[in-house]
């Protein structure tokens, strides 16, 4: 977020435009809290994790009330236009507040590490997500080794399992239960019972937190009840994964997408999100951005079990 913001003020002031932060989101725009920025202002944050401006879900924005109040504040300080950074629930009410106040032109930068958004291969944050997560997974990995144990690895990514599915091939999982995959838990089965005649009992099994079978702790007591034999343990990684200083992939994207958004509204664009696809930037408006979920590539979980026999 802080390498986006960045990227933000410093391609405005390039333009010769006026920048203002608005603090923990929508519900700072309805109560007003925002401070201009300078160049300086963005200094020394680029490898800082969190958001310099703080971040808030917003129940008043939801209301037409709430809007109307934000608009007011966005005129009384003369702004224009936005760059809003977030997820799904940002683009949508980013779309309403265009529809009903076109003169407040709107860009938007895909932030989240649940990497769910559709139109653009990464979201900003994914990548540092993603590689705390193995990072965290090898530590465990020694443990499960030394003892022989049975390890369920919880990740983010609430309803989408894509944290889930890269952590697992990276961190070379036997197994990764993700909601997209409908009934993993019997392939997770079948595959305890033929590790467990190999004499294989040392073994990673990353749970995305929104699986159908529950998080990790309730898979671990289905599997618990069937297989006995397994010494199992749980791990929860929660929110360690949305916080620490992003990998260098991470804030080069929230960079280009950032300078991409303000140079958008530069050009006159509104109503889109900026991605990234195949290398390049990209644009997806809005209403198809929120329109779409995020396949899951069948090839990376089939290579999972591929590279777990
Ligand atoms: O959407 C990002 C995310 O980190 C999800 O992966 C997770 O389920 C959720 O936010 C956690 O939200 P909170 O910090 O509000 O509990």
């Amino acid at each position: 977020m802080n390498a986006c913001i960045r990227a933000v003020v410093r391609t405005a002031h390039h333009h010769q435009l006026k920048v203002t932060g608005i603090y923990r989101g929508f519900d700072g725009m309805i109560q007003g809290n925002m401070l201009d920025m300078g160049r300086q202002d963005v200094s020394n944050i680029i490898q800082r994790g969190g958001t310099i401006l703080k971040t808030a879900r917003s129940e008043g924005f939801r209301t037409p009330e709430g809007r109307r109040q934000a608009y007011h504040q966005l005129q009384k300080a003369g702004i224009q236009a936005l760059v809003a950074i977030g997820g799904d629930g940002t683009y949508r009410a980013s779309q309403v507040f265009m529809e009903e106040y076109p003169d407040i032109r709107i860009m938007g930068c895909p932030g989240t590490i649940d990497n769910d958004l559709y139109g653009t291969d990464f979201t900003i944050g994914y990548d540092t997500a993603i590689n705390t997560a193995m990072q965290a997974i090898d530590k465990i990995r020694d443990t499960a080794d030394a003892t022989d144990r049975l390890f369920f690895v919880e990740v983010m990514g609430r309803d989408a399992g894509l944290i889930a599915l890269r952590t697992g091939l990276g961190s070379g999982a036997e197994a990764v239960l993700i909601p997209e995959i409908e009934q993993d838990l019997d392939r997770l089965y079948d595959l305890l019972e033929r590790d467990w005649k190999r004499q294989k009992s040392s073994m990673i099994v990353v749970v995305a937190e929104g699986d159908e079978a529950g998080g990790a702790f309730a898979v671990a007591e289905q599997v618990r009840q069937r297989f006995p034999q397994y010494d199992t343990r749980v791990t929860v990684l929660g929110h360690i994964q949305r916080g620490g200083s992003p990998s260098c992939m991470d804030r080069i994207l929230a960079s280009r997408l950032g300078a991409a958004a303000v140079q958008a509204l530069v050009a006159g664009m509104a109503g889109y999100a900026c991605g990234v696809q195949y290398k390049s930037v990209v644009h997806i408006p809005f209403s198809e951005a929120v329109k779409h979920n995020v396949e899951i590539n069948p090839q990376l979980v089939e290579l999972v079990e591929i590279l777990s026999a």
